[in-house]
Parts: C-alpha cells; structure tokens; sequence
C-alpha cells in the first residue's frame, strides 16, 4: 500500500494529484490546502473522473488537517504563490520560504518516514531550507525543477529537429532559474545520436534560449506559471520512486563534495528509487559547461544567502 500527499491544491499541486490518481501509481493520494474546501473539491473532482477512467485510486481532499495526511511514503510540496508575468522565480522568496517551512514541519510530524519533494519556487533555495529546517538525509529530500526543465528541452528539441519527442534524450542542470539553468547540449541525443548531427549551431542556440525561457514564456501566455506540466514532471519523480524506477533524473540534490561543491542544493543528473536519490551522477562536462555550473552554483548561493537575510534560517 501506498501513500502520497500533494500540499497545494492549486494548478500544479491539483494537476500532480490528478496524474498520480489517474495513472494509479499510488494505492491513497491525499490533496492538502489552506484554503477552506479547496482541496476537497478538487479531490472529489477526481474521483468523479474515476468511473469514467477505469480506475480506483483512493483519493482525499482536505483544509489544513495534516492528520490526514499521516503515514505517507511520498510528500510533495506545491503551495506558495506562482509568478505573474515579467516575475522571476526568485521574487518568490519571502512569501514561500515561510509557506514551505510551515508546511514540511507539519507534514513531518504525521509522516516521519516520507520522501519529500520540493516545487514550490524558488526551487532550489527552497529545497535548501526545507533539508536545513529538517535536517532529512540528503536521499530524502530534493527538489523537482530538472524534470520539468529536461521536458521543455525535449519538447523543443524535438520541434527543431521534427522528430518523435520520445527519441530524444537530454537533461537539464544547475538552478531552476531563467538564467540558471544548463540545458546539455553536449549530451543531448535523436536516437543516441548527438542532435549536433541534425541541426546547426545556430538552431541549438535557439532551442537552449527558448528552453531556459520555458517557464516565463508560458507565464507571458498564461497570465500565472504553467501547471500541465511542472503537475506531470512532480507526478514522474513520485512514480520513479514508488515503482522503484531507478530512472535517472536531473534533481535539486543537497551536494555532498559532488562537482566540488558543498552546502548546496541544485540541480545535477540523479538515479531516483524506492529510497529517494539513490546516486548522484557526476558526468563529464565541457569546459564551457563547467563555467555555466560555477556560474549557476554562484547565483543559487546568492539566492540562499537571502533566507538569512530575512531571517527564514
Ligand atoms: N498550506 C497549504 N496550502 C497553501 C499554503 C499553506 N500554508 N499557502 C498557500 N497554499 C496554497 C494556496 O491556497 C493555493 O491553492 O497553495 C496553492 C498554490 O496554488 P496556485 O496559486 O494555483 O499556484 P501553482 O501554479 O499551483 O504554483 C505553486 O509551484 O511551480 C511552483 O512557482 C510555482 O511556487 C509555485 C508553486
């Protein structure tokens, strides 16, 4: 038997509950909101999906009462405000960063065992506080911006080349910010092939531009930050460990002397099982790929810093 809890029944929090229920990848699935009712609607929504679907998914909604909510193997944490156009993730912070503490205390208490995993933006700062505040091994708690940041690229790989976007291969590191990201071209491939060998320089660039932009593009279109598929990329690292996938996963990783860095949390190639992040994968990097790193670790430290600055840590 197993147990998921999604915090925020929002776009992306709801979304998430939706995909694990539908694709049954846990037996219960709880939804979890502060605000009154919202979370229950959403669920019982869902569940009128169910006879529809074909499928038998226990699912709860419920305001505030982490009671409900106890004994989960997973935790997936989406509440706090999404962005407005023209907003970058890490305008987020003050808000947030007292949203996700509140949030993973509480889950904790009724769920001491749980795998827990980060969304709420800023991502990578806020997996940072949540490992700081509750001191969780570093398997346990991670955060999910890679997969989604991994699907964008994909998407837009496969509409530069044309191609079936399930013949593409590539991931994403470094922060989960516009400017902060690291889509690998160097490992990105149409079948195992190096895309290189299917379209110039010049249209890479684009679809690297294009994909560090993924998130904002939409925000611009959509007036608030997408949820189809930041909802389905949570739902993809909830599976990966339930079904003890082992799939490797660009993550948020609290490192360890990984790629040099400590006292740090971003986003690096992981192998996500039963037990969280089973391994970090340290992967050559071109020389120019490394910089980005230096440079993204950089700008997400900076961004930690702030939680001290206002008192968050
Ligand atoms: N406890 C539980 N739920 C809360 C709390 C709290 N303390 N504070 C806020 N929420 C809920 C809100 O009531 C709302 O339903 O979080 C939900 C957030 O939903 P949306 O506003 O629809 O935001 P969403 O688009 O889902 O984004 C959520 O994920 O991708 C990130 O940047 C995004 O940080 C944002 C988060």
């Amino acid at each position: 038997m197993s147990k998921v809890t999604v915090i925020g029944a929002g776009n992306v929090g709801a979304t998430c509950a939706n995909i694990l229920a539908i694709k049954e990848t846990a037996n219960e699935v709880v939804l979890i909101d502060i605000k009154e009712g919202f979370a229950e609607g959403k669920m019982l929504d869902i569940f009128q999906t169910e006879s529809l679907l074909d499928v038998d998914t226990k699912v709860v909604g419920v305001t505030n009462d982490y009671s409900k909510t106890a004994n989960s193997d997973v935790i997936v944490v989406t509440s706090g405000l999404p962005r407005k156009p023209g907003m970058t993730r890490e305008e987020l912070i003050g808000v947030n960063a007292g949203i996700v503490k509140s949030v993973v205390t509480s889950a904790l208490e009724f769920s001491p065992n749980a795998i827990v995993i980060i969304i709420s933006n800023p991502m990578d700062p806020m997996t940072y506080l949540a490992g700081k505040i509750t001191g969780l091994p570093k398997n346990r708690i991670f955060g999910m911006g890679g997969a989604l940041d991994s699907a964008r690229f994909k998407c837009y790989l496969s509409k530069a080349l044309d191609v079936n976007i399930n013949d593409i291969e590539c991931m994403v590191i470094g922060g989960h910010g516009d400017t902060t990201m690291i889509p690998l071209l160097s490992k990105a491939t149409y079948k195992g092939v190096p895309v290189t060998e299917f379209a110039s320089e010049e249209v890479l660039k684009k679809v690297v531009a294009d994909t560090m932009v993924g998130g904002a593009t939409l925000t611009g279109l959509l007036g608030t930050s997408a949820w189809y598929a930041p909802g389905a990329a949570g739902a993809y690292v909830v599976e990966s460990i339930l079904k003890d996938q082992k799939k490797v996963i660009p993550s948020c990783v609290a490192l360890d002397g990984e790629y040099g860095q400590t006292d740090i949390c971003i986003g690096v190639p992981a192998v996500i099982g039963r037990n969280g992040v089973e391994k970090v994968l340290e992967i050559s990097l071109t020389d120019e790929e490394k910089a980005l790193f230096e440079k993204s670790v950089e700008a997400v430290r900076a961004t930690n810093a702030v939680l001290k600055e206002i008192n968050v840590l």
